[in-house]
C-alpha cells in the first residue's frame, strides 16, 4: 500500500504541469488521466496521442504503470511525453496509489 500524501506531493511536483486527474479535467500538454486504470493506452477523450502511445496496447494498472513511470521512453519508444522517469520504486508506488485513488472516483 502506497503513502497517498507522499504520492499527492510527487504528482503536484512532477506531473501536474501536464496532467489533470479529475473527471472532465482540463487537457494540458498531456491527456487528462481520469479512468486510466483498467483502460488500454491512448484512450483519454479529446487528446491527440502519438501512434506509439495509442498502439502500445497494454492495460494500465499498478504493474504497467510501475514499469512505464520508471522510464517512459524505454516502455513506449516514440512517446511524446517529455519526462525522464522516477527511479525510486517507493516513490513510484506512492504516486501510483495516489493516481488510483484520484482517477477511479
Ligand atoms: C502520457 C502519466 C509526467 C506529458 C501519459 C500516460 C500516462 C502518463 C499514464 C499515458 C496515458 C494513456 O495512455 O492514456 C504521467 C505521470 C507523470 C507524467 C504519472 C509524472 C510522474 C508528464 C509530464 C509531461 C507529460 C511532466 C509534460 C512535460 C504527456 C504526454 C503524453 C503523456 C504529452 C502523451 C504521449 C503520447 O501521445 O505519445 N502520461 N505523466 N507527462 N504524458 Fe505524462
Amino acid at each position: 500500500m502506497g503513502d497517498l500524501e507522499k504520492g499527492r506531493k510527487i504528482f503536484a511536483q512532477k506531473c501536474s504541469t501536464c496532467h489533470t486527474l479529475e473527471k472532465g479535467g482540463k487537457i494540458k500538454t498531456g491527456p487528462n488521466l481520469y479512468g486510466l486504470f483498467g483502460r488500454k493506452t491512448g484512450q483519454s477523450p479529446g487528446f491527440s496521442y502519438t501512434e506509439a502511445n495509442k498502439n502500445k496496447g497494454i492495460i494500465w494498472n499498478e504493474d504497467t504503470l510501475m514499469e512505464y513511470l520508471a522510464n517512459p521512453k524505454k516502455y513506449i519508444p516514440g512517446t511524446k511525453m517529455v519526462f525522464a522517469g522516477i527511479k525510486k520504486e517507493e516513490e513510484r508506488k506512492n504516486l501510483i496509489a495516489y493516481l488510483k485513488q484520484e482517477t477511479c472516483k
